[in-house]
């Protein structure tokens, strides 16, 4: 594929599955932010279609949707420079993923770890959908001719899944049409883990609230989690790789230098010798000042839902400017007759 064939372009999504983490705060949102400044064209969407691949309560979907939209904006998303829409409004996703469910093979989808994962011992009474996920993954972004892909450390497989099935059309039918799309998995943060347990990642699913930094707590509770935060009784080394098997350590100091936004090393000059009981008050200041005033602005934006429905609105319809002509390009090369 030729350089420079493609205008560099950005798309990602999250789930509106309820309740953001600092882990979808500072592995995707804040990112989402920092290339919104940058010389990109940035299209960030409210996965409402991928939601549904399991059970969602009607009423708490329409609510998460516009609690992630808002959670967008008082990040620092700007609805005039991004565009910022949900999935389902733009029917163009679900067209373009049923090309793909015809293009990915059965092989690859059952290498999927995230399927595993989520359909667990159960998998037979998972959702087809929840199988298919990744196709119409891939479909979100390549009917963008997305070229970047800011996403955290756990959708590294579903975004080579997607090469592969940009590939696989391009081949399949001789045509250089859907770009190789680049995985943007960058910074400190690409996998905060959990304040329990450094070896398994921050989510909104784990049963302990403990657990995790929820984007609407306030400063006393992302204080409190800081304060209880699982550590060791070490004193913090000098260099980044004296934190190699200290897991619970690493996690903290990676949330610190993210949030800070400052390199590991250069956190590691700043902190190296102080033990928790002097780190972790500061990290608690820090995570507080930060984010604080977005759950504050989230829930100001919440009181306006007709606001947040009107940005939505318009964001699907330049989403749909976009969108169109590259469906309409792929009926065409596919052989739909009217295409
Ligand atoms: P989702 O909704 O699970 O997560 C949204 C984003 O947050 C990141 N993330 C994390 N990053 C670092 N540490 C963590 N503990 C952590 N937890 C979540 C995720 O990596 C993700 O970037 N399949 C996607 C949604 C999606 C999408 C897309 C993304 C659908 N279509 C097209 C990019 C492009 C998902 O379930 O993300």
């Amino acid at each position: 594929m030729s350089e420079g064939q493609f205008t560099p372009r950005v798309f990602s999504g999250i789930q509106p599955s309820g309740g953001l983490t600092l882990g979808n705060y500072l592995g995707a949102m804040k990112r989402f932010v920092d290339m919104q400044e940058d010389a990109y064209e940035t299209i960030y969407c409210m996965v409402d279609l991928h939601a549904i691949t399991v059970w969602q309560d009607p009423a708490k979907l329409r609510h998460a949707t516009r609690e992630l939209c808002a959670g967008f904006i008082a990040a620092g998303l700007d609805p005039e420079k991004s565009i910022l829409f949900n999935q389902s409004q733009v029917a163009e996703h679900a067209q373009l993923g049923w090309i793909f469910n015809c293009v990915a093979r059965m092989g690859w989808m059952k290498r999927m770890t995230q399927f595993k994962d989520k359909a667990g011992k159960n998998a037979e009474n998972a959702s087809l959908g929840l199988f298919g996920y990744p196709a119409l993954m891939a479909a979100d972004i390549l009917l963008y001719h997305t070229t970047h892909v800011p996403v955290g450390e756990d959708q590294k497989q579903h975004l080579e899944l997607t090469r592969d099935i940009a590939i696989k059309f391009n081949n399949d039918f001789g045509v250089d049409f859907f770009p190789i799309t680049e995985p943007v998995i960058e910074g400190a943060a690409t996998r905060v883990m959990s304040l329990r347990d450094g070896t398994k990642k921050m989510s909104k699913s784990d049963p302990s609230d403990m657990s995790r930094i929820n984007l609407t707590d306030d400063a006393d509770a992302i204080a409190k989690k800081i304060r209880k935060a699982k550590t060791d009784p070490e004193p913090l080394p000098s260099e980044f790789k004296g934190l190699e098997d200290r897991p619970e350590a690493r996690n903290l100091v990676n949330i610190y230098a993210a949030l800070s936004d400052q390199s590991v090393d250069a956190v590691m000059l700043e902190v190296g010798g102080q033990q928790f009981g002097q780190f972790k008050p500061m990290l608690a200041d820090l995570a507080v000042d930060k984010l604080a005033p977005i759950s504050g602005e989230m829930s100001r934006l919440m009181e306006d839902p007709g606001e947040i429905d009107r940005i939505l609105a318009g964001g699907a319809n330049r989403a749909r400017a976009i969108a169109t002509p590259i469906l309409q390009k792929t009926y065409e090369i596919v052989g739909m007759v009217g295409a």
